[in-house]
């Protein structure tokens, strides 16, 4: 995907909005959806018969890095272990008594905090009781995923995660400055992640991705460079490059940040330009929000092929999947139906000692947040939008049903962040980078939220 970089309209349209990587967002969700609900969901689910995806959050990280926007519980003591796997295994049990488990797991992700703060043993036994409980795939061909802490693991932990069968890695890195590292307090040598990505190639890794961020404390153009030549050496598949979302009020761990070591949004757009500059002239795609791919890699493919989605996980070429989420602070996403889980510890396993399922919020889509939802899908994934089949898929007139939502776009268009016709929208390469600021026009929950911010900025 060919993307323009033009720092005057970035700046001018650099406000906070959501990833989308769910719509309605989690700011939606209400606590008066419940467990009888998300049953209600998975029944349907259940006739459709669809492949499943499954996600675990493992809270735990040993220690806390500064920036950390995650759902995690920074903590020594690896005693917690083995209590926050009894109850994950109730919740199994209790997923498995409402869902059709001969439904074939297509996908299968471990995030966090760090799923690798596991021990070696219960790793083995997460795996085993997940097999012995759902329908995984035996042959290799799924797509079975884990995010890593390269500090967390040594190269035998990856030989085991890959004989469980994991094929898919994604490596938490950010900056390889040591200055960078120190303000963030998370120091990572670029030998000991370089290490763990030839134990993924020797392992036969499907695909590995790195994760970077920029905006961080003491990063500069010159420091930031280093980071991506360092990352592009790694030979990755796919990587990450968010920017840093700093929300002090809502992540405590972040205001140990320095806020006078942030670089100014000057120098912040200044590395988004190198950082696409660089990756783009080594052969990596941009695939949208924060993502860029090898052009032989399936999320490029499935560009191509505009089979592109977007869940919770980011890009995915997994669309038809039901996404039944566990663990703390987890989000499901199951027949047109978003359910959350408890975010605190003690109240989730409160709630599975009580043999209740523990979500705590969520939400039914409407029709209308379903059509949306799809037109934000097509926008972010492909970065175009075809009326006629939107008008075809949901009986509507889309001049007439989004005649507000066609006024606010014409703007954007004298920018030339897009191109506005009779029956379609095309984001120019120039407005690609401001597929949030399009996107966000088309949600209308977003008009409706007021109050404190918690989204990051768009760029
Ligand atoms: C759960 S962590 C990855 C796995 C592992 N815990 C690690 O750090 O290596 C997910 C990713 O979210 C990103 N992230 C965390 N906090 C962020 C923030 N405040 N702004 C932007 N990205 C952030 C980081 O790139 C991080 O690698
Ligand atoms: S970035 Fe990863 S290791 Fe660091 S605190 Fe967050 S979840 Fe834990």
């Amino acid at each position: 995907m060919i993307i323009e970089f033009h720092a005057d309209l970035i700046k001018r349209y650099d406000k906070s909005g959501p990833r989308y990587t769910s719509y309605p967002t989690a700011v939606s969700f209400t606590p008066e959806f419940t467990q009888v609900d998300y049953q209600r969901h998975v029944t349907k689910s259940n006739k459709l018969a669809g492949p499943l995806s499954l996600y675990y959050h493992i809270p735990f990280c040993d220690t806390v890095c500064f920036y950390c926007a995650c759902n995690k519980i920074a903590t020594k003591d690896y005693s917690k272990t083995p209590t926050y796997l009894e109850h994950l295994y109730k919740e199994m049990d209790m997923q498995a008594a409402l869902i059709d488990t001969s439904r074939q797991v297509e996908q299968l992700h471990w995030g966090g905090g760090t799923p690798t703060f596991l021990k070696r043993h219960e790793i083995e036994a997460l795996m085993a009781y997940t097999r012995k409980t759902f329908n995984l795939l035996d042959d290799d061909s799924g797509d079975y995923s884990i995010e890593i802490d390269p500090r967390s693991v040594s190269k035998d932990t990856i030989k085991l995660l890959r004989e469980v069968g994991f094929n898919r890695f994604s490596l938490g890195v950010q900056d390889v400055d040591e200055k960078v590292q120190k303000a963030v307090n998370r120091i990572q040598p670029i030998k000991e992640t370089q290490a763990i990505i030839d134990a993924c190639r020797e392992n036969n890794a499907h695909s590995v991705s790195i994760d970077l961020i920029y905006g961080l404390p003491l990063q500069t153009v010159k420091g930031f460079a280093k980071t991506l030549q360092a990352a592009i050496q790694m030979n990755p598949d796919r990587l990450s490059v968010f920017n840093y979302a700093h929300l002090p009020h809502i992540f405590k761990p972040q205001r140990r940040i320095n806020e006078d070591e942030l670089p100014n949004a000057d120098a912040q757009l200044d590395i988004l330009q190198q950082t696409i500059e660089t990756l783009t002239q080594a052969g990596y795609e941009y695939i949208g929000m924060d993502h860029f791919a090898k052009p032989e890699d399936e999320l490029a493919i499935a560009q191509a092929e505009s089979s592109l989605h977007r869940n919770f996980q980011g890009y995915t070429t997994h669309a038809e999947c039901d996404l039944v989420a566990m663990g703390v602070s987890s989000i499901s996403s199951v027949h047109n139906s978003y359910s959350q889980n408890e975010k605190n510890i003690d109240d989730y396993y409160a709630a599975i000692q009580a043999g209740r399922l523990p979500v705590v919020r969520g939400l039914s889509l409407t029709q209308d947040d379903i059509l949306r939802k799809a037109i934000i899908q097509q926008l972010s994934c492909h970065f175009q939008l075809d009326f006629e089949q939107i008008e075809k898929l949901f009986g509507v007139v889309f001049m007439d049903y989004f005649a507000d939502e066609i006024e606010a776009l014409k703007p954007l268009q004298d920018d030339g962040l897009l191109n506005l016709q009779k029956y379609s929208i095309t984001v120019t390469p120039r407005g690609r980078l401001l597929i949030r600021n399009v996107c966000m026009l088309f949600d209308v929950h977003l008009r409706q939220q007021t109050g404190q911010q918690s989204f990051s900025k768009v760029i």
